[in-house]
């Protein structure tokens, strides 16, 4: 929608989240609660993004600033109330002719696919009029109850509520869109008149009817989580339920997971139909797997690119800025990181190989380790293995050093200086040898 303005509300403290960080940079699958929201909105092409901070204001404006160029700022220095904080935007908005589409940071509802498709087309037929969903849900503590009264719709918050009130299962998750230029004299009636002493923006419901808006609903299926995250238990409950619908993705796309609630994705996660996942695998952001690629139990993966027919793990950790070619086995208890292996070469025991380059068909032996921090200099040195070396177990290479082509080294043997193409390097001490060293006397 060209000519759409989105306003997200994310300047509360999130007090129940007990925290020094504001409540949308908390998150869950390796993203903010914002980030999945900015992502949900940025699919609308709005002509406007403005996120209205106000705790950890600077925090917040620096993650928009960094994943999602492009949105506009508005402090509220001071939360009095979701009503208060949309009155802010009226500097900036005031003069936006189009709908303005309003949503609550913390409202995970909103980044469901059928979500905002469904109060775009609300806006579309009353372009008009106030547009809002709603949602009936089992448990409505905390949330506002939508119902009629006198003939007209109307928001009660959860504090305000009589009894009577408290039963009614219809929720606002507080989506809602206007016509830009109707929303300014409805903000400009609310009061603080109720339990918190706070400006509701949930007010404007009974506001637009008042002032002979059209007031339209729709309703949506919702499970409790996605109406608004104030807690780490309701964090909790929400990633459970988005790690469950990711899962569900990931196999209807063709992946077989093993134990699948046993496993956790991150927002970007890509596995390609024919990838096994064993249990307890933990993706990190950043990791695609491609066709044919087991991924085995118990394997912790950030930031990397697999290719086909590769096996990982179990107890493998591949680390940022890893890029593991078609055919590559890492085993248990080898850790990677930025670092090329190419096809079909091997580190299935005990390694570390980091900052390295690493050719095709090698095997790296049991224990091989690049020495990759220079700790006078503090730096990170590369190491660069030719294609079809093989090294011994428990062999060190201390970067800056390049193995050629085809180099074999020992056991045990701590490479300093480039090998030849061909060579063999081992540790030229022999062993120190004592007969009859431990026989009982
Ligand atoms: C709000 C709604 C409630 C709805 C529920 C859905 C109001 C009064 N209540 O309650 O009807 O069922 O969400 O989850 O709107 N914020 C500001 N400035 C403020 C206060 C809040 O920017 O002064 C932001 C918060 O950062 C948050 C969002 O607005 O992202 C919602 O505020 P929150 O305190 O979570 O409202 P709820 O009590 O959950
Ligand atoms: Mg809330």
């Amino acid at each position: 929608m060209e000519n759409c303005a989105i306003v997200i509300l994310a300047a509360g403290k999130g007090t129940r989240m007990k925290s020094e960080l504001p409540k949308v940079l908390h998150g869950f699958a390796n993203r903010p609660m914002l980030g999945h929201l900015l992502a949900a909105t940025r699919a609308l092409r709005p002509a406007r993004t403005v996120v209205i901070t106000g705790f950890g204001a600077e925090a917040t404006e620096a993650y928009c600033n960094a994943h999602a160029p492009g949105c506009e700022f508005v402090r509220q220095t001071e939360q009095r109330g979701t009503g208060h904080a949309v009155q802010m935007c009226q500097p900036l908005l005031g003069d936006h002719q189009g709908p303005i589409i309003m949503l609550y940071g913390d409202v995970m509802l909103t980044t469901r696919e059928d979500v905002l498709p469904t109060l775009l087309a609300r806006q579309a037929e009353n372009p008009l009029g106030l547009n809002l969903l709603a949602a009936k849900v089992e448990n409505l503590q905390g949330l506002g109850r939508l119902m009629h009264h006198n003939g007209r719709l109307i928001n009660i918050e959860d504090k305000d509520c009589t009894p009577e009130q408290r039963t009614i299962t219809t929720a606002n998750p507080g989506i809602y869109g206007i016509h830009g230029p109707a929303l300014w004299p409805l903000l400009a009636k609310f009061t603080p008149n109720n339990a918190q002493h706070e400006l509701y923006l949930t007010d404007i419901i009974a506001h637009a009817a008042e002032a002979g808006l059209t007031v339209s609903m729709s309703e949506v299926k919702a499970e409790r989580p996605e109406m608004g995250i104030n807690s780490r238990a309701e964090l909790a409950a929400y990633d459970a339920l988005y790690q469950n619908r990711k899962r569900m993705a990931a196999m209807a796309a063709g992946a077989t997971l093993v134990q699948p609630e046993t496993i956790y994705f991150s927002f970007d996660t890509v596995l390609e139909p024919d990838t096994t996942v064993g249990p307890f695998v933990t993706f990190g952001p950043g990791v695609s797997v491609s066709r044919n690629s087991v991924v085995l139990p118990f394997s912790h993966l950030e930031g990397c690119t697999i290719g086909r027919n590769a096996r990982i793990g179990p107890y493998a950790r591949i680390r940022p800025s890893t890029t593991l070619a078609d055919g590559v086995h890492i085993g248990n208890f080898v850790e990677i990181k930025n670092a090329t292996i190419a096809e079909g070469s091997k580190a299935n025991h005990l390694s570390y190989v980091g900052d390295a380059d690493v050719g095709a068909n090698v095997n790296l032996g049991a224990g091989t380790i690049t020495a990759n921090y220079n700790r006078k200099t503090g730096q990170k040195n590369r190491t660069t293995v030719g294609k079809g070396s093989s090294t011994g177990s428990g062999t060190v290479l201390v970067a800056p050093v390049t193995l050629a082509e085809g180099s074999y080294t020992g056991a045990n043997t701590v490479v300093r200086k480039d090998t030849e193409a061909y060579s063999l390097t081992a540790a030229a001490v022999e062993n120190l040898h004592k007969s009859n060293y431990s026989k009982p006397e």
